[in-house]
């Protein structure tokens, strides 16, 4: 019989084991393709020596091909839970080093056990994606595991955020766990996402594409929107989830953490005065309005390199996060399409989830004109964006920066979908278009017949611009609740959020709704 000492030996050694993963060749190779291994990236991400491993001594129970005689350490991913910034979160990191990462019945079942424990202790989720998919010789149970892990991925959404990380290849059905969950980060050059990889693509269709431009960090981050956030380094990715955590909350049943800012609240903000060129064609940078108005000039961008005529991202007003939603003039004038329409929808649907109040600044001419865009769908991609807003009940405050016109104005959180409050600077238009276009319109006969039309046009422009081009005639509705000077903006939502602090609203019960998706 073993002794004691002898039985902790055995545990000691079985422990090493799972420890050195694939082992030290691998390892070797892991970082030669200057990748993190999966136990150093969570050392990376969580507290210093606050994660607790959970399942290291599961096996596969695979005997096909030869994989009876396949030892896979850890089946190939490192489960677990530990605290970043003292607060508990689960994890899983994939383990390229074994099998590639691929995902076995039990590897899944791993997964499955903390996204379980996640959702039960109210804590984020967060998964590194490390993965050559599923393990093809396990066959159909490995496809049970990602059907397994997707169910999960849904029970959770809106319950508590789950957060992906690419952090190599992420191919086949393997996709679809992330692309299921709040927030994908990405690391450029070593990030990979595809359904189908280049060579099937190659076979299928004839279209030559590296495996980079294809899935890498920038082509989702610019063109798909799959991704939310790209980094150059896994060091800078970590450091961004950990700001990303510091907005929001554990879970849906919590509010988002309080950060003591180091601005004052009530802080007339002259400048601001300025900003907004009175000429409604001349553009100009809204981050630069949001930063000035937010604590510490800290605005934290979500997808901020996909769909830039939208910008969507956190901030904090006196030390609580908001969401922060705004068209940008400066690229595309701030017109609503498909893809800023999808971006801001979600960000809604995510903010309103976990409890964090939606600020929304608008200044755009309406939704941008043709073909592409109407085939290509804008009507329905557009209802996403009324029905997110509309369906949200957290705190909705609204301020009309510049123009506001037809659509895109009931779009951008008016008080016709529910805004809480609505404010307007001066410089505020809202109208069902702008004054060249319903001059030309209206006043079509009075053009044409006068003796100088370009003259009468002009005049009859002005007479439009004075008359609806301006925040009154909505404020003299009650549609925006005041026209403030822009200074005071700081103020005025701070003081509006604490008003709004007790928000409770009630809708009608039903299963669920039918967003257009
Ligand atoms: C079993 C796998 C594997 C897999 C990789 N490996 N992917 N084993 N199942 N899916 C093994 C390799 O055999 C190799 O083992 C080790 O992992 C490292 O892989 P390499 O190919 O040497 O690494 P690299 O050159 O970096 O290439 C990585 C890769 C490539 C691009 C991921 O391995 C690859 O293309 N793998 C297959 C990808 C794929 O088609 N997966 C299935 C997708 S379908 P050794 O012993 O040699 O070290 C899918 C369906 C899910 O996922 C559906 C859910 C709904």
């Amino acid at each position: 019989m073993e002794t004691m000492e002898q039985k902790l030996e055995i545990l000691r050694q079985k422990r090493e084991e799972v420890r050195l993963g694939g082992g030290e060749k691998r390892i070797k190779k892991q970082h030669e393709s200057g990748k993190l291994t999966a136990r150093e990236r969570i050392e990376k991400l969580l507290d210093e020596g606050s994660f607790v491993e959970i399942d290291a001594f599961v096996e596969h129970r695979c005997i096909d091909f030869d994989m009876a005689d396949t030892k896979a350490p850890g089946e190939g991913v490192v489960t677990g839970y530990g605290t970043i910034n003292g607060r508990l979160v689960f994890v899983f990191a994939q383990d390229f080093t074994v099998i590639g990462g691929s995902l076995g019945e039990m590897h899944a079942a791993k997964i499955c056990k903390i996204m379980d424990m996640a959702m039960k202790m109210g804590a984020p989720l967060i998964g590194l994606n490390d993965s050559g998919g599923a393990r093809i010789q396990e066959g159909v149970d490995a496809l049970k595991g990602y059907g397994e892990i997707f169910f999960r991925n849904t029970l959770a959404s809106g319950v508590i955020p789950q957060i992906s990380v690419i952090l190599g290849p992420c191919a086949g059905g393997a996709v679809y766990s992330p692309a299921l969950t709040d927030f994908i980060f990405m690391v450029d050059g070593i990030s990979k996402m595809f359904i189908t990889g280049p060579q099937v693509i190659k076979a299928v269709t004839g279209e030559e594409v590296s495996p980079e431009e294809l899935g890498g960090g920038l082509a989702h981050n610019t063109k798909s929107g799959v991704a939310h956030f790209l980094a150059s380094s896994e060091e800078e990715c970590i450091e961004s989830i950990k700001k990303l955590l510091s907005y929001i909350p554990s879970n849906n049943l919590e509010d988002p953490p309080y950060v003591e800012p180091s601005d004052e609240a009530y802080k007339v903000i002259e400048e601001l005065n300025t900003l907004i060129p009175t000429d409604p064609n001349k553009p100009y940078d809204m981050k630069e309005l949001i930063k000035k108005v937010v604590d510490d000039g800290d605005f934290f961008e979500v997808q901020p390199h996909y769909a830039q005529n939208m910008i969507t991202g956190f901030a904090r007003l006196n030390g609580r996060s908001v969401g922060i939603l705004a068209n940008q003039p400066k690229v595309l004038a701030g017109c609503l399409d498909i893809n800023a329409s999808d971006k801001a929808a979600r960000f809604v649907r995510f903010c309103d989830a976990f409890n964090i109040p939606l600020i929304t600044f608008t200044d755009t001419p309406g939704y941008l004109p043709g073909v592409a865009q109407e085939h290509g769908g804008i009507i329905r991609h557009g209802a996403k964006l009324l029905y997110a807003y509309s369906e949200a009940t957290v705190p909705k405050i609204t301020v009309i920066v510049r123009k506001a016109y037809g659509g895109a104005y009931i779009a951008m959180c008016s008080r016709h979908l529910g805004a809480d409050q609505v404010f307007a600077f001066p410089t505020a238009e809202i109208a069902v278009m702008g004054p060249e276009g319903a001059a030309n319109i209206i006043f079509k006969k009075e053009i044409e017949e006068s003796a100088d039309p370009i003259a009468t046009r002009k005049e009859k422009i002005e007479e439009y611009r004075d008359k609806f081009a301006n925040p009154y005639q909505a404020a003299k509705r009650g549609y925006v609740d005041d026209v403030i000077e822009p200074s005071t903006t700081r103020i005025r939502l701070i003081s509006a959020l604490e008003m709004l602090a007790s928000k409770r609203e009630k809708r009608p019960a039903k299963k669920h709704g039918n967003m257009p998706v």
